[in-house]
């Protein structure tokens, strides 16, 4: 008895100085357990004699049952601990000023869209799009540039397993927009393109516009007129200087490429290529050459954001780089 008496003084002493539950679990197998120390009197009634077994018995049960109750209010204690200090760590100070969670802006090339097509819904032109995984006679027989023709090497293209492309630009788009009508037909036709193609103002995937006028009478005049009030109305300069450099398309003849003249770096830089529709053209649209005439105009989005923003390198369109995409908030 005086053993058992013992034994539960050196428990609840040891639960006066734990601090975890995971302590007092420990603390608990070690009395209570199997092979705990309280459990270990159990054990012994069998030893006892027979007359004092009763007696011993419910003693034991006494201490445990003492033993128990300290146990259980140690760990409503701890408990009740470890909950305070949890709230604490997670309270909400309301008076912190917020994160400043940022709006976000639109892209320079999704701006420069924007102001492109409603400068040409101004002129008069219809949006049209196409697929961007083409098939060979879209994106280069229909334009006049048949197999082996050296202008398929002036692209470099990507191809599909299956034998499509990757549209290396945006003239398909004429292709499969006129050969379901008839003229008059004025459309631009924005989208993605790619190329085997990287350096500061190359990029294997860029946006191009295209134009396609075609009615009766249209000429080479009507072709420039739109292209110079355009650039001069994109550019927000009556006096741009916008200059027609004979060139090569097959899919136009004549053909001309279009460079402008930035006064603040002195250059003239290239934006696009045109040219008046090559009649085989017209013949893959299903258009008589001979009743109508009309012209194409191609250019690069991303050119004309670069210079609008003044944006050297063209690679940084594509880099995802929040401190320069931020720099177009409000543009
Ligand atoms: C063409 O793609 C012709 N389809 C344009 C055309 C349309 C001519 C209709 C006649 C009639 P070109 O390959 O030159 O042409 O590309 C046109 C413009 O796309 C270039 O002037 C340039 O502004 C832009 N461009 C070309 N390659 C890249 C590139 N890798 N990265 C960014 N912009 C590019
Ligand atoms: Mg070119």
């Amino acid at each position: 008895m005086d053993q058992l008496n013992q034994v539960l003084g050196l428990a609840i002493s040891e639960i006066a100085d734990i601090n975890s539950l995971h302590d007092l679990e420990q603390l608990k197998a070690r009395y209570v357990g199997k092979q705990g120390a309280i459990t270990a009197f159990m054990q012994k009634l069998k030893d006892i004699a027979p007359e004092e077994r009763k007696a011993f018995g419910a003693e034991v049960n006494k201490i445990k049952t003492s033993f128990e109750e300290v146990l259980n209010n140690k760990k409503d204690e701890l408990v009740a601990k470890e909950l305070a200090a949890k709230l604490a760590n997670e309270t909400i100070d309301v008076s912190l000023d917020g994160r400043g969670i940022e709006r976000g802006s639109l892209h320079p090339v999704s701006l420069t869209l924007d102001r492109l097509v409603k400068l040409f819904a101004q002129l008069g032109f219809a949006v049209a799009d196409g697929p961007e995984i083409e098939t060979d006679y879209y994106n280069f027989k229909a334009l006049n540039i048949p197999d082996n023709h050296p202008a398929r090497a002036m692209q470099d293209t990507f191809y599909t397993e299956s034998g499509n492309v990757l549209r290396t630009h945006t003239s398909p788009i004429q292709i499969r927009y006129a050969e379901k009508r008839t003229p008059p037909i004025k459309i631009i036709a924005p989208g993605r393109v790619f190329r085997v193609d990287m350096d500061a103002t190359h990029s294997p995937m860029f946006h191009q516009m295209e134009l396609l006028w075609i009615d009766k009478g249209i000429s080479f005049a009507n072709l420039k007129a739109v292209i110079i009030e355009f650039m001069r109305k994109f550019f927000e300069d009556d006096s741009l200087q916008v200059r027609f450099r004979a060139s090569f398309f097959p899919f136009t003849e004549p053909s001309a490429e279009i460079d402008i003249y930035f006064a603040k770096t002195g250059k003239w830089l290239e934006v696009g290529g045109c040219g008046m529709v090559h009649p085989n053209v017209l013949n893959y649209m299903n258009i008589s050459s001979e009743e109508y005439s009309g012209f194409a105009f191609g250019f690069g989005i991303d050119r004309l954001a670069m210079l609008k923003y003044e944006i050297t390198d063209l690679r940084l369109m594509f880099e995802n780089d929040l401190d320069f995409l931020r720099q177009f908030k409000g543009c």
